[in-house]
């Protein structure tokens, strides 16, 4: 069986679902403010902030494993695991906020994610410990049994991105789908004010629903699969966050700027895919940015 089939099985398991759902309460709780937690999500910046504050402790355990090998640059190396065990902590927070908003597939193998990485961090705090007293030889054996232990939660935190989507824009996908033409979405006075409307437009194989939403005369479209893991925006609502008007989506509320469809409110960390719209005739059209034809 592949390491990809064992994560997959591991996903499957809901024995410790009770646990979990106990263990995102308290995350919840603990990461408050909503602005605290839309900070550790990066919806201010636009893309997941976890993967970012993760390349610190990474990169320095990584690299403390090839200055650990020559005597002369070991000093070097103990001053990048202490670096490493530093940044481990927001890592950790942006990680657990982002854990919260997740499907129970994800969650599982997001625990045990943590798990590992908790262990990763005592190895390296003792090696830290171990070097201090000077007994280097069991530093530098803790230090390489946690950079083992770290990579193998690595590839967990890869397969949660790559095989089941977490962090990814998940409105993209059906932007890919969807033509490049021109969408008719039909009379301006069929739209309802305020809130927003489901129209299709013709996908590769299947229509691909729009959340369509409605100002007066102006019009504002969007695919409607929600960026953060695709829930309906065509059954959202329009509400102000933050000094804009936003869709807000039904499932777990991240809010995207009519305007430009950028995050104003988490969990998402990625824009909403956004249509331009022209009116004619009384009608109201859509079509997708140029960015999305392919050559
Ligand atoms: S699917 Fe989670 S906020 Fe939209």
């Amino acid at each position: 069986m592949s390491l990809l089939a064992v994560l997959d099985r591991l996903s499957e398991v809901s024995s410790f679902d009770k646990t979990l759902e106990s263990a995102r309460t308290a995350v919840n709780k603990a990461l408050q403010p909503q602005a605290f937690k839309d900070l550790l999500h990066g919806s201010w910046l636009g893309h997941p902030l976890h993967p970012i504050l993760a390349m610190v402790p990474v990169g320095t355990w990584l690299s403390a494993g090839l200055l650990d090998i020559a005597p002369p640059t070991r000093p070097a190396a103990t001053a990048l695991i202490t670096t490493g065990v530093a940044a481990s902590l927001p890592a950790a927070l942006a990680g657990a906020a982002d854990w919260s908003e997740q499907d129970d597939a994800v969650r599982r193998l997001g625990a045990l994610h943590a798990v590992s990485n908790v262990a990763a961090l005592g190895l390296y705090v003792g090696s830290l410990v171990a070097r201090k007293k000077g007994n280097g030889g069991l530093g530098r054996a803790l230090a390489y049994t946690g950079l083992g232990v770290a990579s193998a939660s690595a590839s967990i935190g890869g397969h949660m991105s790559y095989a089941q989507s977490s962090g990814a824009n998940h409105s993209v996908v059906d932007a890919r789908q969807l033509t490049t033409d021109w969408i008719d979405l039909g009379p301006l006075d069929d739209l309802p004010d305020g809130r927003p409307a489901l129209r299709t437009g013709e996908g590769q194989g299947a229509p691909v629903p729009l959340a369509v939403v409605r100002r007066g005369a102006k019009v504002d479209a969007f695919i409607s699969a929600c960026a953060h893991v695709g829930g309906p925006l065509a059954e959202g609502t329009v509400e102000e966050v933050r000094g804009s008007e936003c869709l807000v989506c039904p499932w777990h509320g991240s809010a995207f700027d009519l305007e430009s469809g950028q995050p104003r409110r988490g969990p998402t960390a990625s824009a909403q895919e956004k249509l331009q719209v022209k009116y004619e005739a009384g009608r109201v059209f859509g079509k997708l940015p140029d960015r999305h034809v392919s050559k």
